[in-house]
């Protein structure tokens, strides 16, 4: 058990859930370290509510989850989905078609999670399991599945223009959403000491 979080980590503006600067040459790379730094939110949210004293600091953690949720589905959708899609290759689109379909069920949950944060802990819980359940499958396959195809499907240029292409529609969905531009540098080393 952890000893607490510091607000540091907590009050973590959406932008420094961007993609990390070591990631950048391959769109797989920036994508897993997405999945990463999402995973991290999920085990520390779930693990803040259960300490009654720390309700506070765990919605705030949650409302950053869902954004960091909502900011990597729709830019892998826009970029990496529409990429397999056109590529013509009857697996790709398979997998972009089922990929989208993932992508809805989890938007969904994490609305729900966002509807249940004036709720009690209790529901949140439950509210938050269920999430994590659809991003857990997200995640592996896309991590099996998907990146091995687009290895195949896409040459090392092609997949570098790809993360670069990921990299501008996520600082373009955060200057919509009134944050500015990601600034480069990974969550992991503010979370570290939270593993
Ligand atoms: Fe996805
Ligand atoms: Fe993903």
């Amino acid at each position: 058990m952890h000893d607490g979080y510091p607000m540091t980590y907590l009050s973590t503006p959406l932008r420094t859930l961007a993609a990390p600067a070591n990631a950048a040459e391959d769109v797989a790379g920036v994508l897993a370290a997405d999945h990463d730094q999402i995973a991290v939110l999920f085990a520390a949210a779930l693990e803040l509510l259960h300490d009654r004293a720390r309700r506070a600091d765990a919605r705030d953690l949650i409302a950053s989850l869902i954004a960091a949720v909502s900011l990597h589905v729709q830019t892998e959708t826009r970029v990496v989905y529409a990429a397999c899609a056109a590529r013509g290759v009857s697996d790709l689109r398979d997998l972009a078609r089922e990929g989208v379909r993932d992508h809805d069920a989890l938007q969904r949950a994490m609305r729900a999670v966002g509807d249940l944060l004036a709720g009690s802990d209790d529901q949140l819980v439950a509210g938050l399991r269920i999430a994590k359940t659809l991003f857990d499958r997200h995640r592996e396959t896309e991590e099996d599945e998907l990146f091995t195809t687009m290895d195949l499907a896409f040459g090392p240029d092609e997949r570098a223009a790809l993360a670069a292409a990921v990299e501008r529609e996520k600082a373009r969905l955060q200057g919509e959403l009134g944050h500015p531009p990601p600034a480069r540098r990974p969550i992991e080393r503010r979370a570290a000491h939270l593993r």
